[in-house]
């Protein structure tokens, strides 16, 4: 509501300059920091620039003007070159309300997506390793976003673009081939999968013969070996049992599961258009691209006629646009991948496609433990279903002490737990690393997911069992200061959703959960809800209630529970 207004100012006062003196000007509309000033405030310094009139006279004609402008306007008085508008708190809050009461949950939809489809690409772990917290970014980042604009309206397509293809399963069945065995590995299959990889690079530190070896087992793998290819049908098998252990648990699903291995049949044609587009030159036995100046070419084909992460890729963007016809493509990876992507664009850009600026690398930090950054390489990971394992351990015994005789304790526990990581990861902004604390963001104060839902059971057991009358609303104590920072704060709620589909960036709703929740607890802090006088009790519930509505609806976006009770 909040934004509708401004956006009504802007374009009104646009069009007035417009008339009147012939002259088009961005009138910008902003919220002042000292709300005391007003709840809204319009500098005229670029309209002063462009007609020529005494500033006073333009203040003076600009005032007059919007004092008629609309019946959500109280009072328009100005300052120098500023005009301030405070708006009627009582008119404002009773349509805000009115409008989140009746919507409920699809408050905030809203169609800047047009339908347009959008296809993403994330979590796409590397199967043959364990699911570790730094493929967890992907996965709700990218799960998030599916959810945000699909509120906006977008269609989408959501792919995980599986890491089952390429020289690391060339590496782990070179290292199967020395030092593995089949019983143990059925035993513990990532574990020891995990074990071997580790053990390749380190032995490959001194015996330089083993990579090679892995790229000749890979390329038995690319012409189709059978015992390779059983092989390696076998280790992924055994390996996307545990991813979907832990789609199941954060409850993330997928349109399609074609990872790299899907494309090693329709790389050839790619390849070949490459060549005929007289892109593909040859260097040092590779075939390469090269992309320009300032950037490294793209490699395409090894030595020993193998593919490359970007040969795959290259192919799989060419398939997407033809099957899916998206207007966007989002890949949501890790910053260290930027390389990559800029590669990717420009190879489809330099074979003269138009869609080159669809693709978008959404870039993400790192998880940090400890400050340090963690790599399978070294081993140095924390295996993301041990994580939440752990965290909803946390969870049920916080839950245990402070609500001793709840049901279903043990659901609440997962929801709560989940909601600790995945909130402690949606909160930072992407491209930022993100500290892994187990202990911190199960926490039920401070910044954390707990915290939300606690907030949110709070409302929920204050408002059990009442219904809500918006005619019997006293609409004045919506004068009062905390009830109409509240107010103007649910009332943010859409222009928030589409920030951060624009940003693409769930962070930006997350921190705004964070302050609206800090919002309700000091409105709690100052007001007794559940009052004798009528009309104060129904203003408090509805004002509770939407509260309630936003905050569930902005963890749903974010992929997290919120609950009833805990
Ligand atoms: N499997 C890759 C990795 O873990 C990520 C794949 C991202 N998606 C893509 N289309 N390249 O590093």
């Amino acid at each position: 509501m909040l934004e509708q207004i401004k956006s009504e100012l802007k374009i009104g006062l646009q069009d007035y300059f417009q008339k009147t003196y012939r002259q088009s000007i961005d009138i910008v509309v902003e919220e002042p920091k000292d709300s005391s000033l007003g709840d809204l405030s319009i500098p005229l310094f670029q309209v002063v620039k462009k007609i020529h009139k005494p500033l006073m006279e333009l203040v003076a004609e600009t005032v007059e003007f919007l004092k008629n402008f609309s019946s959500m306007i109280q009072k328009v008085s100005s300052i120098q070159a500023f005009i301030n508008i405070k708006l009627n708190e009582k008119k404002f809050s009773q349509e805000v309300l009115k409008e989140i009461l009746t919507k409920k949950e699809k408050y905030g939809d809203n169609n800047i997506g047009n339908h347009q489809k959008i296809v993403l690409d994330y979590s796409s772990p590397n199967i043959a390793k364990s699911f570790s917290v730094g493929h967890l970014r992907s996965t709700m980042i990218g799960n998030s976003l599916r959810l945000i604009f699909e509120k906006c309206g977008y269609e989408t397509y959501s792919i995980n673009y599986l890491g089952d293809w390429g020289i690391q399963f060339g590496k782990m069945i070179v290292a199967f081939q020395k030092w593995g065995n089949k019983e143990t590995i059925l035993k513990n299959p990532i574990e020891e999968l995990t074990n071997l990889y580790v053990r390749f690079h380190k032995e490959s530190e001194t015996d330089l013969s083993l990579e090679d070896e892995a790229k000749e087992a890979f390329h038995q793998m690319e012409i189709g070996n059978p015992e390779y290819i059983e092989l390696w049908r076998w280790i992924r098998e055994e390996s996307l049992k545990e991813s979907a252990q832990i789609y199941d648990l954060l409850e993330v699903s997928f349109d399609s599961f074609n990872g790299e291995a899907f494309y090693n049949d329709k790389m050839a044609p790619v390849i070949k258009e490459l060549r005929e587009k007289h892109l593909l030159v040859e260097d040092q036995g590779e075939w390469i691209v090269r992309l320009g100046d300032d950037i490294v070419p793209a490699r395409i084909v090894r030595n020993n006629g193998a593919s490359f992460y970007i040969t795959r890729d290259l192919t799989a963007v060419l398939y997407r646009k033809k099957e899916y016809q998206f207007t966007k493509m989002l890949y949501v990876v890790g910053n260290e991948q930027k390389l990559h992507f800029t590669q990717l664009k420009r190879l489809v850009e330099r074979m003269g496609y138009d869609f080159a600026p669809d693709i978008e690398h959404i870039n993400m930090g790192f998880y940090l433990y400890h400050g340090k950054k963690m790599s399978s390489r070294n081993g140095q990971v924390v295996k993301l279903y041990d994580a939440l394992q752990q965290a909803i351990g946390n969870a049920e015994k916080l839950i245990s002490e402070k609500n001793p005789t709840l049901n279903h304790r043990e659901e609440i526990a997962r929801k709560v737990g989940v909601a600790a990581i995945v909130f402690n990861d949606l909160k930072t902004t992407r491209s930022e690393d993100v500290e892994f604390d187990l202990e911190q963001c199960v926490k039920f104060e401070g910044q954390t997911g707990p915290y939300l839902q606690y907030t949110g059971v709070r409302i929920a057991s204050i408002l059990k069992g009442n219904e809500i009358e918006l005619s019997q609303c006293d609409w004045r104590v919506f004068e009062k200061p905390h009830y109409f920072d509240l107010v103007k704060k649910v009332s943010l709620f859409e222009s928030i959703i589409q920030k951060a589909a624009k940003d693409r960036e769930p962070s930006v709703i997350a921190r705004y959960l964070l302050s609206l929740a800090q919002s309700f607890n000091s409105f709690y802090s100052m007001e007794r809800i559940n009052v004798e006088e009528v009309s104060i009790r129904m203003s408090n519930f509805a004002i509770a209630y939407a509260t309630r509505v936003v905050l569930n609806e902005g963890l749903r976006l974010l992929g997290i529970h919120y609950l009833d009770e805990m």
